[in-house]
């Protein structure tokens, strides 16, 4: 395939749902990959923006402000701030960072909408669909709830049972009902746009398939399967009434399918960005990268491209990369069930240590696979390999320069054969680290940067100039000055992957920016210039630290289990008659004593004032409330039992309590104050 020669980037990341806020596994897939890539380029001097922004429409987003019982507007406004903050303060530097309510947004979307519609680009149909009719409102797939047919879960969606991960058509549900007003829906005739992706099928398989051969294994292999199982029309409108307008006559209540609007978010973002907008759309020798996650890749490969290619005018983009799931400490990250490290609290919880992540979710990035993030291996990179070795180094090379120099920079003098060595192994890095970058092999990339370091490092702990200076000064001149030259390398190295750090070592060698040509320099601070002060990059990261968080997580864990338990309720037992209840005497009493019954666990035995009488019942409670917490209190007995004889107590009647599914106990009282005897009936 020829080289394409290109004169300009634009790079877009999937716009996050602003639904709630962003977590590693975002990052590590999406957010931190792109921003390296970004500022790589940027720091080569390219003409490259970098956009993304809130994905503010979607059922989600209407779900969880019915739940919240506030508009969505205000849930995507609140996660919206939090996820654009969130992004700055890890220093993800997006030249704007926009929102698909924003008024440029609804314009550009409904007139791309427009432009197909009037050029007869989409289909029209009718089909049923689920419609409550106590809510007046059709339903989205998410918004019907019903049993699941294949593992018999209660509160599986219209489209998915989030217990065992079928994939589902609110068809086939068993007794599906509205999660609106809980009525059982009906089938209701509605009319939608389709994009008949099908009459796209001979162009994405020119181009993808025998035009972009590179793109990730991931990625082109999902476009095969999903070209080669045939193609479908796809609505893109929904029956909702959050999200754009659909633009045309007769579609009110209808807006567009949140997938048909977000990825014009990237044209309306760059629109909002710059005058200049259409120099990155339009021309050929723009290069359109699309930084997504794996579950986007069917939207960004063959819907989006097929809308652009409707349209017409825009180019397409030049690689998708797309990386695989991050999973925490062995679980699926999952925002429903809380199982994330979430980023505003990673900042608050960590300050000062924004590249820390940058550097582990970098390191461990799902390029190839998915992979699992854990706070052990988070403590581990940092201590040994940033701490240990880039740390470390910089450290070296800075303190010995104060302290043998007063912080100036000393002339190279003759060069050693290991010397010679040395720098060449340096000027080696660059082409490896820019292939990788490139390439979008971020991993092997930083490996590549981190070298800089490891080889500085192994520099002064093989030439020892602080044995040396004692024997010969001349010859520690030398060694600093190359362990500062590898110094300002590393900053320019690392600088796409920890800007923080690599703004840190710069200032400490107080020069300014440095551009990445001068990568692999060894003139880049000159004899005679004074460093700043030395200060610390990395900390050790404590024990006690990871173990703060593995807590939390542990706490997380329960709060689901306990979740799930209490979900469980029991089926309802056979009827029975009236008679039946009424044969039940069932009285409010007092508890007057309690004690545990000797050489018993769960015993506990109790003097009661029924209103009839007093009298003892022996009840398996001694688990679940201690005797002290009993006294006193109002409770229902049931007195006409069968009295029982018990660990030598004859016990008659029975105390009434509600266990839930995890087996906890809760007594039942009067809701006030009550005479003993009461009948409760
Ligand atoms: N909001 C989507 C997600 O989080 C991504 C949208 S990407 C866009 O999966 F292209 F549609 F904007
Ligand atoms: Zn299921």
């Amino acid at each position: 395939m020829q080289q394409k020669k290109f004169n300009r980037y634009l790079v877009t990341s999937a716009l996050p749902y602003a639904n709630g806020p962003v977590h590693i596994g975002h990052l590590a897939g999406v957010y931190i990959p792109s921003d390296i890539y970004t500022r790589y380029l940027r720091l080569k001097g390219c003409d490259v923006l970098s956009v993304c922004g809130s994905d503010e429409h979607g059922v989600p987003i209407t779900i969880k402000a019915r739940k919240e019982g506030i508009t969505p507007q205000q849930v995507v406004d609140r996660y919206h701030a939090l996820i654009k903050r969130s992004f700055e303060r890890l220093g993800i530097a997006f030249d704007i960072y926009s929102r698909t309510s924003s008024p440029t947004h609804a314009a550009t979307a409904s007139d791309f909408f427009r432009k197909l519609y009037d050029e007869g680009k989409f289909v029209e149909r009718t089909s049923m669909q689920y419609y409550d009719e106590e809510a007046q409102t059709f339903l989205a797939d998410r918004y019907i709830v019903g049993t699941c047919p294949k593992c018999g879960n209660e509160r599986a969606y219209g489209d998915q049972c989030e217990k065992c991960g079928s994939t589902l058509s609110p068809d086939e549900l068993v007794d599906p009902h509205s999660a609106v007003s809980g009525s059982k829906p009906v089938k209701r005739e509605t009319k939608h746009w389709y994009l008949p992706l099908n009459d796209y099928e001979a162009f994405l398989r020119a181009w993808i398939l025998d035009g972009h051969k590179e793109w990730k294994s991931n990625v082109y292999g999902q476009c095969k399967s999903w070209l080669d199982g045939g193609l479908q029309p796809r609505a893109v409108s929904r029956d909702l009434d959050w999200g754009i307008p659909v633009p045309v006559e007769g579609a009110e209540g209808k807006v567009l399918y949140v997938w048909f609007d977000a990825p014009i978010g990237y044209i309306s973002a760059t629109k909002e960005l710059t005058p200049d907008w259409e120099k990155y759309w339009k021309s050929d020798d723009t290069k359109l990268v699309h930084f997504i996650g794996k579950d986007n890749i069917v939207f960004h490969c063959i819907v989006f491209p097929s809308m652009l290619k409707a349209h017409g005018g825009y180019i397409l983009p030049e690689n998708v990369p797309s990386n695989e799931f991050l999973n925490l400490e062995g679980d699926k990250i999952s925002t429903s069930r809380n199982w994330a490290v979430w980023l505003h609290e990673y900042l608050d919880e960590f300050p000062g240590k924004e590249d820390v992540l940058r550097y582990v979710l970098c390191a461990n990035a799902p390029e190839t696979k998915d992979n699992d993030f854990t706070w052990k291996d988070f403590q581990a990179r940092n201590n040994s390999e940033l701490v240990a070795v880039l740390g470390n180094f910089v450290n070296r090379a800075l303190v010995l320069t104060q302290k043998y120099y007063g912080g100036e920079v000393p002339a190279c003098g003759l060069l050693t054969d290991y010397d010679r060595a040395t720098i060449a192994e340096i000027g080696g890095i660059k082409a490896s680290l820019e292939a990788n970058i490139e390439h979008y092999h971020f991993r092997e990339a930083l490996k590549d940067a981190m070298n800089f370091a490891r080889i500085g490092n192994k520099y002064l702990a093989d030439t020892e100039p602080w044995k040396v200076v004692k024997t010969d000064p001349e010859r520690v001149k030398t060694i600093l000055n190359i362990a500062l030259q590898i110094t300002a390398n590393t900053a320019v190295a690392i600088e796409p992957f920890m800007p923080f750090s690599a703004g840190k070592i710069r200032s400490m060698l107080a020069v300014d920016r440095f551009g990445w040509e001068e990568l692999g320099s060894m003139e880049l601070v000159a004899a005679g210039h004074r460093i700043g002060s030395p200060a610390l990059l990395f900390e050790k990261i404590e024990d006690d630290v990871i173990e703060r968080q593995l807590a939390k997580l542990a706490a997380t864990k329960e709060a689901n289990l306990a979740a799930e338990k209490t979900q469980q309720v029991e089926d309802q037992k056979d009827n029975i008659s009236f008679d039946d209840f009424q044969r039940m005497d069932i009285r409010v009493s007092t508890i007057l004593s309690a004690e545990k019954v000797a050489k018993t666990k769960k015993l506990l035995k109790l003097t009661v004032d029924t209103g009839i009488d007093r009298r003892e019942i022996v009840s398996g409670i001694a688990e679940h409330f201690t005797p002290e917490e009993l006294v006193g209190r109002q409770v229902l007995v049931l007195v006409n039992l069968e009295p029982r004889e018990l660990k030598g107590t004859l016990s008659r009647g029975m105390i009434l309590m509600a266990e839930d599914a995890s087996g906890k106990l809760r007594l039942l009282e009067p809701n006030e104050k009550t005479s003993n005897g009461a009948v409760v009936g």
